[in-house]
């Protein structure tokens, strides 16, 4: 019987990213790409991962709550793989080995290897034409058998050639990775010890190396930021399909991106650019007008946005309810049949149903130090151009009066206005000045 281990690799630099972020934290889609490759290999249940990493992502796996164990010099995946080998759990007999910047591949496709009797089996990738130039490791087969991988900067013109590129993904026997890691030296290149030459050495001992290939696109490796953005297109386009398929209408589709976790339910219109943050939830009917960025936000069935309109920070329109141009809705529900259309700021705000707020409309939840909650009863209207000075509660079909200032709390069918009365004075002017 199969007992599952998986070690994850994500303790290289990533010098080639040239960021300050680590490498497996970049995201793609909203998803980091080590969570993807965590979210597969769940999947697969394995009784223990392990990840390989170096200090700077400890506070972060930390909290993930999985093995980890900290590999201090990058001396190469070969390396990595063994400063694992060592919290194994006994149990386990066999071992996949996974790169953390290869976010891509599926469950199903690692779920092949476990029925074949390699002892080794290596993950490949037939690359096209135009990848051909890629730094992947390139395979050397014997016969039925793999005997070896040549790093990509350790090959000759010839091997460069070479169509059929290691995808990094590996399972085998703990035995295979007990009995062949101790003896890889670092003698190429880079000075590593790459995990590549077990292969060689397992095809030396006697062992049966195999391979299984995948789709190239399935095993990118994302190594520099022209990989990531790569990526993030590759996958964008993806999770377009995957809406269009569950029939939710995109006037223009490559002009809309979308985040791993989005949901939306069908019959929803959504014009040319709109931008998901994350946490979007959009049920059935709604229409988001062009030029909006949402994110942490629920649109409930028959809602309304845009266009240029911003929701972030936990929103929920209820119903029927529309947010307008140019409008921020921060941390706010907005009830059934409510109307936020115009030039407004509304943040901390809860509105019952059908309230409408005029143009203009500033929720002032914010002294510069704390954030003040606003209350908006059903039926309330509020006038255009209207300062709402939080902490404040408007009660149910309460009538704002246009350009008030309010800052006391109004009751409910109560008429308020806090302006400025206007003022005339007759022949004031001298007709020879004209005001500049
Ligand atoms: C590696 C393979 C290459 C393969 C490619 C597939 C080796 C030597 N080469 O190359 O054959 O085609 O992946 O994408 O394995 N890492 C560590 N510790 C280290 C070095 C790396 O944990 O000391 C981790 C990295 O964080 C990364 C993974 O191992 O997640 C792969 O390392 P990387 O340097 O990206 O290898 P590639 O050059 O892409
Ligand atoms: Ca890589």
């Amino acid at each position: 019987m199969i007992m599952l281990g998986i070690i994850i690799l994500a303790a290289g630099r990533g010098t080639r990213m040239k960021s300050s972020t680590p490498k497996v934290l970049h995201t793609i889609c909203g998803q980091t790409m080590i969570d993807s490759v965590l979210q597969t290999v769940k999947g697969l249940n394995p009784q223990q991962i392990i990840l390989v990493i170096n200090e700077t992502l400890q506070p972060y796996v930390e909290k993930l709550g999985y093995s980890y164990v900290i590999q201090k010099e990058p001396l190469g995946t070969g390396h990595a793989v063994q400063t694992a080998l060592s919290i194994v759990d006994k149990n386990i007999n066999n071992l996949f080995v996974l790169c953390g910047d290869t976010p891509f591949i599926q469950k199903e496709t690692l779920q092949k290897a476990l029925s074949l009797s390699n002892d080794l089996t290596v993950f490949g990738m037939n690359l096209c034409e135009k990848s051909l130039h890629k730094p992947y490791g390139r395979f050397v087969f014997n016969g039925e058998k793999l005997a070896d991988i040549i790093e990509f900067k350790d090959a000759n013109e010839e091997q460069k050639d070479i169509p059929y590129a290691n995808a990094g993904v590996y399972f085998g026997t703990k035995d295979v990775f007990e009995k062949t890691l101790p003896y890889i030296q670092p003698h190429n290149k880079a000075n590593e010890y790459y995990l590549t030459d077990m292969v060689r050495i397992a095809f030396e001992k006697g062992y049966h190396t195999g391979y299984l290939f995948g789709i190239e696109e399935e095993f990118l490796g994302i190594n520099d930021q022209i990989d990531l953005a790569r990526a993030e297109q590759y996958i964008q386009k993806k999770l377009r399909t995957f809406h269009l398929n569950n029939g939710v209408r995109l006037i223009d589709p490559e002009t809309v991106y979308f985040q791993n976790c989005t949901t939306i339910a069908p019959n929803t219109v959504i014009h040319p650019h709109v931008i998901f943050g994350k946490n979007v939830h959009i049920h059935e009917h709604v229409t988001i007008f062009p030029y909006c960025h949402l994110e942490n936000c629920t649109l409930q069935h028959h809602a309304q946005v845009g266009p240029f309109a911003r929701l972030r920070g936990g929103v929920t329109l209820a119903d029927h309810s529309e947010v307008g141009n140019f409008v921020e809705v921060k941390k706010s529900i907005l009830g059934s049949y409510s109307k936020v259309k115009h030039l407004s700021y509304i943040g901390d705000t809860t509105t019952g149903k059908k309230v409408n707020i005029g143009a203009g409309t500033i929720t002032c939840n914010y002294d510069g130090v704390h954030k003040y909650q606003t209350t908006i009863g059903d039926g309330a209207f509020i006038g255009s151009n209207t300062s709402l000075i939080a902490p404040l509660n408007i009660g149910n079909n309460a009538l704002i009066g246009a350009g008030s200032t309010i800052v006391e709390d109004v009751s409910d069918n109560t008429l308020s206005i806090a302006r400025a009365k206007q003022v005339h004075k007759t022949k004031r002017i001298n007709p020879k000045k004209t005001f500049q």
